[in-house]
């Protein structure tokens, strides 16, 4: 909480609020009957901010004794919606809920606080979430002392929260992105006052080390980086994450060490654009290509990476990728358009030229590479000539897979107010045709693959048949294959036999084959 005084009306449209008190800690207000104990709120401007201020790194994250038997007896439920950054974040909550003693449940009638981490990146996430909200007030009504949370990016949106605070005044706690660690002291606010409890930090961020993790399956997260700088017009992101700012290069080895000393088969290095790894770094000259080559030395099978602006993409990089070895050929690089009018226009910072420049270079220092991308179609004024250079674009690189998107417009960030007048259904349509021609690559890319070998993770067993097993290639293609299920965390090698457009089939061979030639 800032000391300085604020005008809550400037955040909170509501006649109907009372101020109840107000001192240094924060305010508590009523509305509709609801008692709510603000202890900082959202602000957009400030979240727009990027100082000088320079990155605290705090590691001494110890939970003190009087927190650990709060959730004794107690179950918790975790929601995640969003990237792998928010799986990640609900990692932690749930080390951090299992350190206060609450055990893991799947029963909602059984559980005594249910958090929802979730996203704010296009309406229907936000959709989602309210929906769920709607559905968690009948239980709630029933369970009165169940504590319901809601976190993650969407706290972090003003809108978001005026809208909690009017309409879903069930909510018991709402924590912003930049609070996570401070979870244990606001449930046991909550608990103890009965009021809901907000508190959403919009400052730029520190780094908190030693935060306890659960993680689950073979494949482990590590995050690099916190926050973004870019600033996409289209994008909530900045605002929601706070600026970019790297962890140490030592913090993150030790937590791959770790990693790979309790066995994990994968890890996936985490950043809203991992490329820019280190360039905040005020003491040291060292980027994303020199960890990437510390981690290439340390015994874990596999390490991906997401996800790379193709702006910050360097020739080191691609030296070190070009290692091969653990550092797998598969690299996310979204394009969102094809167009060099529109890329200008969100702000992306390349051209088509460049992008196309870019894939080139890597593809001949990686012969094998799969890529894949994100893209967005109905950008605000995108003519239909400025939609085939997408398309032609996706024709070029030939992507393995992408992720496709409707724009959808963010309050507070530049693109919600640029005109549009591109319909719905033109929007609808050009999504369509370019899942077709995704599609039509993909089936192509796996085509190639007919009679090959491929080095297979093995990540579970088909929910349909016991002895159909799937797991991915290095390049990140889904293999089912039959199998006992006893393979499953272990590398194996499968002939492919049959092709789809999402997925291969193949038989497992016994013949070793050399890590080298695995695709
Ligand atoms: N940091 C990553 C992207 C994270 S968000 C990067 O820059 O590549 C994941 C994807 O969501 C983006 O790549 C973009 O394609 C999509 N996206 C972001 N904002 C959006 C919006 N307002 N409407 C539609 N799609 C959006
Ligand atoms: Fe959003 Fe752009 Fe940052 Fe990615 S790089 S998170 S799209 S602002
Ligand atoms: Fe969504 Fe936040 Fe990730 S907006 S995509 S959960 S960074």
């Amino acid at each position: 909480m800032s000391k300085e005084s604020k005008d809550y009306s400037k955040y909170f449209d509501f006649s109907g609020a009372k101020v109840l008190s107000e001192d240094e800690h924060g305010k508590r207000i009523r509305i509709n009957g609801r008692e709510i104990n603000i202890l900082s709120e959202p602000n957009h401007r400030q979240e727009k901010q990027r100082g000088k201020q320079s990155v605290e790194v705090l590691y001494d994250t110890e939970l003190p004794e009087e927190f650990r038997r709060i959730g004794a007896g107690k179950h918790y439920i975790v929601y995640t919606y969003g990237c792998q950054m928010n799986e990640h974040d609900s990692e932690t909550i749930k080390g951090l809920l299992e350190q206060m003693g609450y055990q893991a449940t799947e029963d909602r009638k059984q559980a005594d606080i249910i958090l929802l981490n979730t996203c704010a990146i296009r309406e229907n996430a936000e959709d989602k979430v309210f929906g769920e909200l709607g559905h968690l007030k009948h239980l709630k009504i029933e369970k009165p002392d169940m504590l319901l949370g809601v976190c993650g990016c969407m706290s972090q949106e003003e809108s978001v929260v005026n809208r909690i605070l009017q309409k879903h005044g069930f909510v018991d706690l709402i924590f912003g992105t930049h609070n996570v660690h401070r979870l244990p002291h606001l449930i046991q606010e909550a608990l103890f006052s009965k009021e809901m409890v907000v508190e959403v930090w919009s400052k730029e961020g520190d780094i908190i080390e030693n935060l306890p993790k659960k993680r689950e399956g073979l494949r482990g997260w590590v995050n690099i980086m916190y926050g973004c700088d870019k600033f996409c017009t289209y994008c909530i992101v900045p605002y929601t994450r706070g600026k970019e700012r790297s962890r140490r290069p030592e913090d993150v080895i030790a937590e791959v060490r770790e990693l790979a000393r309790q066995g994990y088969k994968e890890i996936t290095l985490l950043g809203q654009n991992v490329n820019a790894y280190g360039k905040d770094f005020e003491d040291i000259e060292y980027r994303f290509g020199d960890l990437m080559d510390a981690i290439h030395k340390i015994d874990i099978p596999r390490v991906r990476f997401t996800t790379s602006h193709p702006r910050d993409f360097d020739d080191h990089l691609i030296e070190v990728l070009a290692k091969g070895g653990n550092l797998v050929e598969h690299i996310h690089l979204p394009v969102q358009s094809g167009s060099s009018q529109v890329l200008k226009k969100m702000s992306r910072k390349y051209t088509r030229e460049t992008y196309l420049e870019l894939a080139h270079k890597i593809k001949k220092a990686i012969p094998n590479v799969a890529f894949t991308t994100d893209i967005i179609v109905g950008f605000p004024g995108e003519t239909d000539e400025q939609f085939e250079e997408t398309l032609s674009l996706v024709r070029e690189v030939g992507y393995d897979a992408a992720y496709t998107f409707i724009y959808s417009p963010r309050e507070g960030t530049p693109a919600a107010v640029m005109e549009d007048n591109v319909p719905m259904e033109v929007k609808s349509e050009r999504l369509q045709r370019l899942n077709a021609a995704i599609s039509e690559y993909s089936r192509q890319s796996n085509d190639r693959l007919l009679g090959a070998t491929v080095e297979v993770l093995v990540e579970g067993v088909s929910k349909n048949n016991d002895s159909m097993l799937s797991g991915r290639t290095r390049t990140n293609k889904l293999v089912h294959f039959e199998g006992s299920r006893d393979l499953v965390g272990t590398f194996v090698n499968v002939q492919i036999t049959d092709t789809k457009t999402w997925y291969i089939k193949g038989d497992m061979i016994s013949n070793p084959i050399p890590a080298s030639d695995a695709v």
